[in-house]
């Protein structure tokens, strides 16, 4: 495969809604192609825990978009894997709460903070060679990104996914529950007048009910192996 592989140092865009396996896709296109990967939702969470632990009242837009700006956030790859820091604070497990996560959608819909945020990521992959997945990468962080993925499934199978890391963290929480949070989570992250989620024409289209990771991930890097073709 390397031998196939872009020199050109590609930006990849991995697009969907929560519990689609993007992260796991992304990790694993990001190690075959020896990029650094960027989770942007782990961003918006860390503001939504940055705004819990400061207090800031629910509908402080303005001051939610100035805690936005005034953060530093750095990923760091260590044997534990990659880690965030806020402020040089491990947040890594601290911004997966049931409440980060539930703060963390209308957080995301407050204009200011995106526009911070949408900068540090635009920072963060300047120079290419770049797996980056959220919602808005192919859309309005990246949109001239060299490979965009669309990556979803269907609502039950993005719940018991979700049960299942959940649980595994020690949680109790049931199926139900978390497919009445997540319609809601999906409904505002798709209908918000600002950068809502949605499919770009050129984006790749990969529904992962029926595919394992594997071939997710092979869909993608085939994909970065034509581009290297087509480069020659
Ligand atoms: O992917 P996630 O569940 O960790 O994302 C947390 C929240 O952040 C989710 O409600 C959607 C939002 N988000 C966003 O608006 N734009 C992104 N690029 C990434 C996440």
């Amino acid at each position: 495969m390397s031998g196939r592989l872009p020199i050109r140092r590609l930006i990849i865009a991995i697009d969907g809604p929560s519990g689609a396996g993007k992260s796991t896709v992304a990790k694993r296109v990001a190690e075959a192609l020896g990029y650094p990967y960027i989770d942007t939702g782990a961003m918006y969470r860390a503001v939504a825990l940055a705004v819990i632990e400061k207090g800031i009242e629910a509908g402080d837009d303005l001051e939610m978009t100035r805690l936005s700006e005034s953060v530093e956030m750095e990923f760091q790859l260590t044997d534990r894997g990659q880690r965030l820091l806020l402020n040089g604070r491990d947040v890594t497990e601290a911004i997966r709460t049931p409440e980060v996560t539930r703060l963390s959608s209308p957080v995301s819909a407050i204009p200011g903070v995106r526009r911070s945020l949408v900068a540090k990521q635009q920072r963060m992959g300047a120079g290419g060679g770049v797996v980056m997945e959220g919602r808005d990468i192919g859309s309005v962080v990246f949109p001239n990104a060299d490979v965009k993925v669309f990556l979803t499934a269907s609502p039950l199978e993005r719940a018991r996914r979700r049960w299942n890391q959940l649980t595994r963290d020690g949680y109790q929480v049931t199926v139900e529950q978390i497919l009445k949070d997540q319609a809601e989570r999906d409904e505002r992250d798709s209908t918000r007048p600002d950068s809502p989620l949605r499919q770009m024409p050129d984006a790749l289209f990969i529904d992962s009910d029926r595919l394992s990771v594997d071939g997710v991930v092979k869909l993608i890097l085939d994909r970065c192996a034509e581009l290297a073709s087509l480069s020659r």
